[in-house]
């Protein structure tokens, strides 16, 4: 395949499209750029350092800058409460999954700081500086619609509620957290209507996207190879 394009994947909490979106730029090998891994880095920096989401200025967003060495993700970081009380004044140089990004505590409060305009001008700013050229997969809630909405193929994934809880419990159960199937659906539901209701850029179905059911009528390859072959198609008629 020679010309390279863009490619954005939306869609809710738990649908599977970090799976889908890592598959995808692995086969057409292309960068991969998780926009929930900015927002949840973001949350994560902001609330270990007492800032809520209400107190967010663009001061404290100035010093958060996100790169990408070798596919993976970093963020440098000025800490200002250590420059004014310690007189530190060292920039930290962070792998984002190397930080509790990922925990359940720091999923949910994703969410609430994803809500502040601010916070949602400063990531989709720095992802379009990265994404200068072509050949990437934009994955997110607002990649198809906000981000990239000039994507030559966009696609939106959905996946019925018991279907997302009853994986994410098996996640959970894995990692020995123990939760019941009603529990993690309210966590998903909890999260999708914030993302879905906010006034900044909510989560919606992008103008012209293909709409991609996760659920377990087919296996996970089948489904990647399809949409591989509309990227395809779609490449071949450009
Ligand atoms: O995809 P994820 O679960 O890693 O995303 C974490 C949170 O970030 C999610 O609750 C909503 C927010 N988010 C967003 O508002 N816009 C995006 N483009 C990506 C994520």
């Amino acid at each position: 395949m020679s010309k390279k394009i863009t490619v954005t994947i939306d869609g809710g909490s738990g649908v599977g499209k970090g799976t889908i979106s890592k598959l995808i730029a692995q086969k057409l090998q292309y960068q991969l750029i998780d926009s929930g891994a900015m927002y949840r880095t973001m949350s994560c920096l902001l609330y270990s350092n007492s800032i809520s989401p209400n107190d967010v200025t663009k001061e404290h967003l100035s010093h958060i800058k996100f790169y990408y060495i070798d596919s993976k993700l970093y963020v440098s970081y000025k800490n200002k409460n250590e420059d004014k009380y310690e007189n530190k004044h060292e920039e930290e140089h962070f792998e984002v999954e190397q930080l509790p990004i990922r925990t359940q505590e720091n999923s949910q409060n994703s969410s609430k700081y994803a809500v502040i305009t601010i916070i949602r001008e400063h990531v989709t700013t720095q992802i379009k500086e990265i994404m200068s050229k072509g050949g990437f997969v934009l994955e997110g809630r607002d990649a198809g619609s906000v981000i990239y909405p000039q994507a030559q193929v966009k696609f939106y994934i959905e996946c019925p509620i018991d279907v997302r809880a009853k994986r994410r419990l098996e996640d959970y159960k894995q990692k020995g957290i123990l939760y019941t199937q009603l529990e993690v659906e309210q966590e998903l539901e909890e999260r999708d209507h914030r993302d879905m209701n906010r006034e900044t850029d909510p989560l919606i179905i992008p103008k012209n996207a293909f709409i991609i059911t996760n659920d377990d009528s087919k296996t996970l390859d089948k489904r990647v190879e399809e949409m591989i072959n509309i990227i395809e198609y779609t490449i071949s008629k450009l």
